[in-house]
């Protein structure tokens, strides 16, 4: 490896990454290659924008011309592809542009990737694949069962990694990762969103019970692990990144208002999402036997994380603007005023 594309590095989990690689590996040229969608944001990238072995393009996945210059350009040997739409509820009310990125996008990836020759790609997924689990853990060879359209489309370039694979032999690998929270998270996610919302005391509109259960991944061990697998993955396989700490969402959200020192009563409990997926939960050991371990305590992580908004208001304030209180309006407008 020595000229990587990093495809999706200017959002929250892909720039993580951009900035671990930077400083951790001064041979290799890290290209960031992003659209620059809503949740892109260059102000993610400010801490390694002067660094020699750091180059930004704009472009899009699914551009075909685009991306086979940025591969020429660079003479890339490697791709990590973060690129997708990612937020959950967006892919309810319009699922067109997942799609678009994270299936036609992978796809136009690994066949530029695979006829320019590159050593490796590797594909950045989620835990959402496998679909809700009531019980247990998922592990690698699990089936497939996703439910909303976010996870379907992610399911859809997983298979395609695959085939590109067994069809092609193209050296690919995949990780499934969990939910991730850290600093640089577009304020749509429920940390971000919520500490942000409760530090201008607003209410929190929290689906259905609150009871469902997400498995919480700090955002640099999300990004070591896509290190540790992209360099001792075993070709064509996959490796659950799980932070292996469960969490219902009302304690989530109870102890950022603590951390906060805000009332509970800006907790609403608002109509659910719709599909829902109630658990998520994976093991790691697969990855763990390739060497990653996590760093992060959840609780030193969120205290650490809420701190981060508090003190970067100017990184999300210009973001709750304009396009982002359109959404607001459309995701949150009825549910609030349903249960008032
Ligand atoms: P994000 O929404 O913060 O960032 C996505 C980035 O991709 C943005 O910079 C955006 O501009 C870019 N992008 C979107 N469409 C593009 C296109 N067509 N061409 C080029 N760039 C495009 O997402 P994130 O939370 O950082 O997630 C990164 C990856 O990790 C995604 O593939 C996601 O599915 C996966 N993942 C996320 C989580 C999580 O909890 N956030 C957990 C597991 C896996
Ligand atoms: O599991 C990995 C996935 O985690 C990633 O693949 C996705 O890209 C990422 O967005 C995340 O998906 P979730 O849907 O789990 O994350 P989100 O932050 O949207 O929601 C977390 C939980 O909180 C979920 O059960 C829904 C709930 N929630 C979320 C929001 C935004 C609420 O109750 N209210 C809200 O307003």
């Amino acid at each position: 490896m020595k000229n990587i594309l990093v495809t999706g590095g200017a959002g929250f989990i892909g720039s993580a990454f951009v900035r671990h690689m930077v400083a951790n590996y001064p041979d290799y040229n890290i290209v960031c290659y992003d659209k620059l969608t809503y949740a892109g944001n260059v102000d993610n990238l400010l801490p390694v924008s002067d660094e020699e072995n750091y180059r930004f393009e704009r472009g899009d996945i699914a551009d075909r011309r685009a991306v086979q210059h940025v591969l020429e350009q660079y003479a890339i040997d490697t791709i990590v592809n973060f690129a997708a739409e990612s937020h959950v509820d967006r892919s309810i009310l319009e699922p067109d542009a997942f799609i678009h990125t994270d299936v036609v996008g992978a796809y136009i990836l690994l066949d530029e990737g695979r006829k320019h020759g590159i050593e490796r790609f590797c594909q950045v997924s989620t835990d959402e694949v496998y679909g809700d689990i009531e019980v247990g853990h998922s592990v690698e060879d699990d089936r497939f069962l996703p439910n909303s359209p976010y996870a379907a489309s992610k399911a859809g370039g997983e298979l395609m990694v695959r085939a590109y694979h067994v069809t092609y032999g193209l050296d690919t690998v995949i990780t499934r990762g969990s939910n991730t929270y850290g600093p640089y998270q577009y304020p749509e996610k429920l940390v971000p969103f919520f500490t942000t919302e409760a530090m201008d005391d607003r209410p929190l509109p929290l689906y259905g019970d609150g009871e469902q259960i997400r498995d919480w991944l700090h955002v640099d061990d999300h990004a070591r692990g896509v290190d540790c697998i992209l360099h001792f993955g075993r070709p064509g396989e996959a490796y659950n990144l799980a932070g292996e700490n469960q969490r219902h969402n009302i304690n989530v959200t109870r102890r950022i208002l603590d951390l906060l020192g805000k009332p509970q009563s800006l907790i609403r409990h608002v109509p659910d999402r719709e599909g829902h997926d109630r658990r998520y939960a994976m093991t790691a050991e697969k990855a763990r036997a390739l060497g990653w371990q996590r760093q992060f305590d959840f609780d030193r992580g969120l205290e650490a994380t809420v701190r981060w908004y508090q003190e970067n208001e100017w990184w999300w304030r210009k973001i709750k603007t304009g396009d982002y209180l359109e959404y607001y309006k459309r995701q949150y407008a009825e549910r609030l005023a349903s249960i008032r």
